[in-house]
């Protein structure tokens, strides 16, 4: 098939692209600049120049592909509301472009947000809306256009990691650097679930080869504790592991505060079910155990 993906040069999309060309597919990847260009080509991607802006550009490469997988977004966390809605119109174009056809279009939110306090499942809608949680914008607009009859598959992501980028891990760790310690809230028990981008990307690839609209949960960890997390940082680092209380949360963390308290485990039982995926790791801690971004 020809995939039109967006976000094909960034950190997801370096794992699926060859994942998608060595399966027999081609890709049609998106970018805004030469940079991402040029690895495309040596990637032995089709380039398609364009932006979650210009609205035309996403039309017309999902107009030349036989499906769609969305991965690009603005990650400007100070305007998450403006690019969560950038988002928004993004998901509504390419499924414009897709009404009437079987042609599918997978869409990507996070599990962290689903259900904070238990564990997250496939079946499980947003506890909220984008009203209070910009992101929900992201599934809001994948069930907008399935309204339409368009075929959408929404794939939930965790943190993503390897030994070079581990989701908001790796502005925790950024944190840890700038603050001089390593922090945790309350007791730290509080739990994020995880994925490696190898078995992500492959599993972005079975939705696809599946082809039936569904809800995806990549997730290889259901729930890493912060505080395992917090410790690891201290300790590559040499930084003291600190808690912080609840108040102090937002002084410390910044736009991560919102984050940090949060407890957001999620399985993949059912994805595991649909797919016959079985990620195979290594985990989020023994890559951390060897990160290179916590180098020093
Ligand atoms: N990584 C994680 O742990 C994680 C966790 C949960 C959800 N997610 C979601 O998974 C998706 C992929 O994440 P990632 O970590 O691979 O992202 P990333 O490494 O930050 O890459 C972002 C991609 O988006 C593209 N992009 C950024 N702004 C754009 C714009 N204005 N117009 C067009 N393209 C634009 C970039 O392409 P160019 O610069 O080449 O144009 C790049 O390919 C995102 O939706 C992200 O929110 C990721």
């Amino acid at each position: 098939m020809r995939i039109f993906v967006t976000g094909a040069t960034g950190f997801i999309g370096s794992a699926l692209v060859p994942e998608l060309i060595d399966a027999g597919h081609t890709v049609l990847g998106l970018t805004r600049s030469d940079a991402g260009a040029s690895s495309l080509a040596a990637a032995g991607a089709e380039v398609h120049r364009g932006s979650l802006e210009d609205l035309e550009s996403l039309k017309s490469g999902a107009a030349k592909s036989e499906a769609v997988i969305h991965l690009a977004f603005i990650h400007d966390f100070s305007k998450f509301k403006e690019n969560s809605e950038t988002d928004r119109r993004a998901i509504e174009a390419l499924g414009s472009a897709l009404t009437g056809s079987d042609r599918l279009l997978i869409v990507t939110s996070g599990t962290l947000l689903v259900a904070p306090g238990r564990l997250a499942t496939e079946e499980d809608e947003p506890f909220a809306t984008s009203a209070s949680i910009p992101r929900i914008a992201t599934d809001e607009a994948a069930a907008a256009v399935a309204q339409r009859g368009v075929r959408v598959s929404l794939v939930r992501l965790p943190q993503i990691h390897d030994q070079n980028k581990q989701g908001l891990i790796t502005f925790l760790i950024d944190l840890a650097r700038e603050k001089g310690v390593s922090a945790f809230v309350g007791d730290g028990k509080n739990r994020w679930a995880a994925a490696h981008v190898s078995d992500t990307a492959r599993l972005y690839r079975l939705a696809l080869e599946k082809g039936l609209p569904a809800r995806y949960h990549a997730v290889g960890e259901e729930g890493v504790p912060m505080r395992d997390i917090a410790e690891v940082i201290g300790r590559r680092l040499k930084l003291p592991v600190v808690a912080k209380s609840p108040a102090e949360a937002a002084e410390h963390f910044g736009w991560l505060g919102g984050f940090a308290a949060l407890d957001g485990p999620a399985s993949s039982a059912l994805t595991r079910e649909r797919l016959g995926w079985r990620p195979v790791g290594p985990g989020l801690i023994a890559d951390l155990e060897r990160a290179h971004n916590l180098e020093i």
